[in-house]
């Protein structure tokens, strides 16, 4: 059995962790002195001489070169990570798993009071402010911390060694929590075999007497009663209210068969919904639980990769009507966001396929690693392939690009703001919209229309030169690669066009197009007609890249 000690700069990783280990007769591996011995310099002068990125690349290779978990359970060894280490969710993903974290705490004024003291010298808090620099450091990292157990480090050290010796004894949990934020829309937590776990703590924290699951036939088989037999193990009468699978449970007819049904049960106001399914569970059942009793809260558990990365963040819930998709809804968001990218194992290709349309969307938002994840394992993701799990690539792309959600969302939930927040989340969305609406929201799924739409931003975007060449190569060549908006389409280029200007991203009659930038996007109201309908034909016809003068184009 490992143990990982987390912490700022001055926590006491090193001084708790060799006694730690010392107690239990296990090794104590430092992992920047490790980085220090293979590399012959010290960190400052890995930092001055190459920079952060070099030593970020030392450091992961000392990470891999821990090797995997041991699984023997008597402690035999305390890792001390440095403490920036864990930002990387490739990192956090080899370090967290399997082993027993621990986050030694402590409050930024006492830890740059003993970093002042501190014979060695610490490249960030040598800053002229180090209280700020802290304070600035574990703002940033809280998230990653708080995905391990927190014990204060700022006691005595034989206390907070006891303290970090009581994890020990209860060994590693079964799940690993890998991301854990309090934000203004909801508890997010991303892990790996966690739904059940986590769904149990929010359901305590909300004082909840029962769990009352909101599912569909194909994530209840998949997750949710799983789910519910370990909700039951654990003492929590369970409650299931089952909607119809896919795009029919977004009808007004649903939510009100639903909402009788929780009339049934006799469901009261503080009572809180648990929502399990992918998006478009997601969105009805958010329906329901913002306007049953005028408002409940719900717990929001994705199964789907679309769920995961975009539909379970941000409160839009609702569903559709004859006239249009999403018509008729309300901003609810949950008081907890499940994340458990496990779930996401039995989902069809397809589904991850297209799921990863709006991936790339992240991506272009301006995630350059991002960008680097999907075009080295996105092929590996959309093929269903296990080791796309197993590397954490999939849990990778899930925290990247959930959480740039969660900070578009936060900065802008209603959205209000005209250019830079909510409505960017829109790219490739004008275009695929329409499409889906032209299909009569038959046999193209969501993330496949946005993979035609990213393609038809980035050409608008291209002949308007808002777009460099080199940019909008990059986008079409990662949506090549995974075989996004590659196909012709059988749709008549004047409905789309007609459902384009239905899309409900207008401002004084004007449609805001988000388009792609060199490091992310614009909104832009100046797009000619003519041009979106070439633009549309082209994607229609699929395959070319006709708008996009190949002579510009420069392989990045
Ligand atoms: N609210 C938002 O902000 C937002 C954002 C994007 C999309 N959406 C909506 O999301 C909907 C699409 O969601 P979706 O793509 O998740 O589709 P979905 O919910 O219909 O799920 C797709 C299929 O996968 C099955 N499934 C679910 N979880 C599974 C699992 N773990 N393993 C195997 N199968 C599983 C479902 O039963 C269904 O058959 C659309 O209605 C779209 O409008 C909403």
């Amino acid at each position: 059995m490992y143990l990982v000690l987390v912490g700022l700069p001055g926590s006491g990783k090193s001084v708790v962790g060799r006694r730690l280990a010392h107690r239990h007769g296990a090794t104590f591996l430092d992992l920047d002195e490790q980085i220090e011995r293979s590399a012959g310099r010290t960190i400052p002068e890995i930092f001055a001489e190459d920079g952060e990125a070099a030593f970020r690349t030392l450091e992961r290779a000392a990470v891999v070169d821990l090797g995997p978990a041991d699984p023997a359970p008597t402690l035999r060894r305390v890792i001390s990570t440095g403490g920036g280490s864990i930002v990387d969710p490739r990192n956090r993903w080899l370090l967290y798993r399997g082993r027993i974290p621990v986050w030694l705490d402590g409050r930024p004024e006492v830890l740059a009071q003993r970093l002042r003291k501190s014979v060695h010298v610490r490249p960030l808090v040598t800053a002229r402010d180090p209280i700020g620099a802290v304070r600035d450091l574990a703002r940033a990292r809280e998230r990653f911390y708080s995905a391990a157990h927190r014990v204060n480090g700022v006691t005595e050290v034989p206390n907070v060694v006891d303290a970090v010796d009581r994890l020990v004894s209860l060994g590693p949990a079964a799940g690993t929590i890998l991301l854990r934020a309090v934000t203004a829309i909801g508890e997010v937590t991303i892990g790996t075999g966690i739904a059940a776990a986590a769904t149990s703590a929010a359901l305590r924290r909300l004082d909840a007497d029962r769990a009352i699951l909101v599912t569909e036939p194909g994530a209840r088989a998949a997750a949710a009663n799983a789910i519910a037999s370990q909700l039951r193990d654990e003492g929590w009468p369970v409650e299931e209210v089952l909607l119809p699978e896919g795009e029919s449970a977004k009808q007004v007819s649903t939510i009100e068969t639903a909402a009788r049904e929780l009339a049934r049960l006799r469901v009261e106001r503080r009572e809180p919904l648990v929502a399990i399914g992918g998006g478009a569970l997601g969105d009805p059942a958010g329906f329901l639980a913002a306007t049953y009793l005028r408002g409940v809260p719900w717990i929001q558990v994705p199964t789907t990769l679309v769920a995961q990365v975009d539909s379970a963040i941000g409160g839009k819930t609702g569903v559709d009507l004859p006239e249009g998709k999403n018509l008729l809804g309300a901003f609810h968001q949950p008081a907890a966001i499940v994340i458990d990218t496990d779930l996401t194992r039995t989902l069809p290709a397809r589904q991850l396929r297209a799921a990863l349309g709006e991936c790339v969307k992240m991506a272009a938002l301006g995630d350059e690693r991002l960008f680097g994840v999907l075009e080295d394992d996105g092929q590996a993701i959309a093929s269903a392939e296990p080791a796309a799990w197993e590397s954490g690539a999939v849990a990778e792309v899930v925290e990247r690009a959930a959480w740039a959600k969660v900070e578009i969302v936060t900065a802008d939930e209603r959205e209000t703001a005209a250019d830079g927040g909510r409505i960017t989340l829109n790219l490739g969305h004008t275009v695929g919209h329409a499409l889906e609406a032209a299909a009569g929201y038959e046999g193209l799924l969501h993330g496949e229309a946005v993979g035609y739409g990213l393609r038809a931003a980035v050409r608008i975007g291209l002949a308007t030169e808002m777009t460099p060449p080199d940019r909008a190569a990059r986008i079409e060549t990662l949506l090549d690669r995974l075989g996004l908006g590659v196909e012709p389409l059988a749709l008549d280029t004047s409905r789309v066009l007609g459902a384009i200007g239905f899309d409900k991203k207008h401002t004084g009659g004007r449609l805001r197009w988000v388009l792609p930038t060199a490091t992310g996007v614009t909104v832009h109201t100046d797009v000619p007609e003519a041009l979106v309908a070439d633009v549309v034909s082209g994607i229609l016809r699929g395959g070319d890249r006709a708008t996009i003068p190949a002579s510009e184009v420069t392989a990045s």
